[in-house]
């Protein structure tokens, strides 16, 4: 039935490769076109399922650009592996929807696209969590509603968050941005939860602190808490950066939010099931003070019953990445990945990955997740 959809650049290119999305930009096609490849693009919002992209890879496909909203599991790699399939890249950094495992048993690399995410995700973050510690969603609706009429002293009263203190679960590279965003920007402490200690971000709070002081300000704090539950005792503010896993899922449920401040913002931006939405649904509700502002939801798009009711919730879609730089950058990403496979590159793997937007790239594959398991050479 979708079959019709399908759009086709270099038709008489050697290697065929399907892209389950139309991808920003040109570059990534340019990537494609000139390692010969034949790009067949889904050119529709709709979803495909498992079986139609089964069906698109058919008995003869070289390399996949699949999406986070597809679930490539061990059916999708071995038809890609009898389809002579040699590259599968997902045009995200994040790789829930991937069985890694499978594609490894499969002999498939896996690329993903980091690096080209990270400030604009924390941007967002950043974004959520003032628009709702300071009611922007709720208030404005109050304005488009008509209900203005005239200055209060008590209208939409919400939270000063200077010198408060962030608490970040997962502070890797999108954490850790986030944390110096509202440390530097509006002086927080932050507390981040994480298994490995971030010294890096810790150094990087030291030597800010000694510049504050310096200039008789108060300086800033980062440590790493022991505990998920000290964190959320202690923090005013709290912003979900780790990947979804099964340990992850669920993280925040109901005796967890709890814990927390009652009047606390909580942000998420990484995956929605780290969260028990239900379990949000209703502590928001009893906790009129309590704030969420959230990118990402446990059954996107779908919506936990009674969450778009509460006022105190800012809720966006899935758009946190969501910048023309951000999403060109990750489609040129996906696109090397995919190429440079099929090319008989290496794998680059290092976390700097701005040489691949440059005109004259590295040539190798940027990110492949399991090219050590693999044993591909690196760079
Ligand atoms: C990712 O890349 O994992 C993001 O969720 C896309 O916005």
């Amino acid at each position: 039935m979708v079959f019709n959809k399908w759009r086709i650049v270099n038709p008489t290119g050697t290697r065929r490769v399907i892209v389950t999305k139309e991808l920003p930009g040109d570059r990534w096609l340019n990537i494609l076109t000139s390692a010969s490849c034949r790009v067949e693009i889904f050119s529709s919002v709709e979803v495909l399922s498992v079986e139609d992209i089964r069906k698109a890879i058919g008995s003869d496909c070289d390399g996949a650009i699949g999406q986070l909203t597809e679930s490539w599991g061990n059916e999708l790699f071995s038809a890609l592996k009898e389809a002579d399939g040699k590259a599968y890249s997902n045009y995200a950094v994040g790789f829930n929807n991937i069985d890694l495992a499978s594609a490894t048993s499969h002999g498939i690399p896996v690329g993903n696209t980091p690096g080209v995410l990270t400030e604009t995700t924390a941007e967002m973050a950043v974004a959520l969590t003032f628009a709702a510690a300071r009611r922007i969603g709720e208030s404005e609706r109050y304005l488009r509603a008509g209900k203005y009429k005239g200055w209060l002293p008590d209208l939409f009263l919400g939270e000063l968050l200077r010198h408060r203190t962030v608490g970040i679960i997962g502070a890797g590279r999108i954490g850790a941005a986030y944390a110096r965003m509202m440390m530097e920007g509006h002086k927080m402490n932050v507390l981040y939860y994480d298994l490995s200690q971030n010294l890096a971000l810790e150094d990087y709070t030291k030597e800010y602190s000694r510049f504050l002081t310096d200039r008789n300000e108060s300086p800033v704090t980062c440590l790493q808490s022991e505990t998920v539950e000290e964190l959320l005792r202690l923090s005013d503010v709290v912003s979900i950066h780790t990947v979804l896993s099964e340990s992850t899922h669920h993280l925040i449920n109901a005796e967890r939010l709890a814990m927390m401040k009652k009047n606390a913002v909580l942000v998420n931006t990484s995956r929605g099931p780290v969260i028990d939405e239900a379990a949000l649904v209703n502590h928001c509700r009893r906790n009129p003070d309590f704030r969420a502002g959230l990118d990402v939801f446990e059954e996107e798009p779908l919506l936990k019953p009674g969450l778009e009711e509460l006022e105190n919730v800012v809720i966006v879609p899935h758009i946190a990445s969501a910048t023309i730089w951000t999403r060109q950058g990750m489609a040129t990403l996906a696109a090397s990945n995919v190429a440079a496979v099929l090319m008989g590159y290496p794998a680059w793997n290092r976390p700097d990955i701005t040489a691949f937007l440059e005109p004259d790239p590295p040539k190798a594959a940027p990110s492949i997740l399991n090219a050590r398991d693999l044993g591909l050479n690196i760079f």
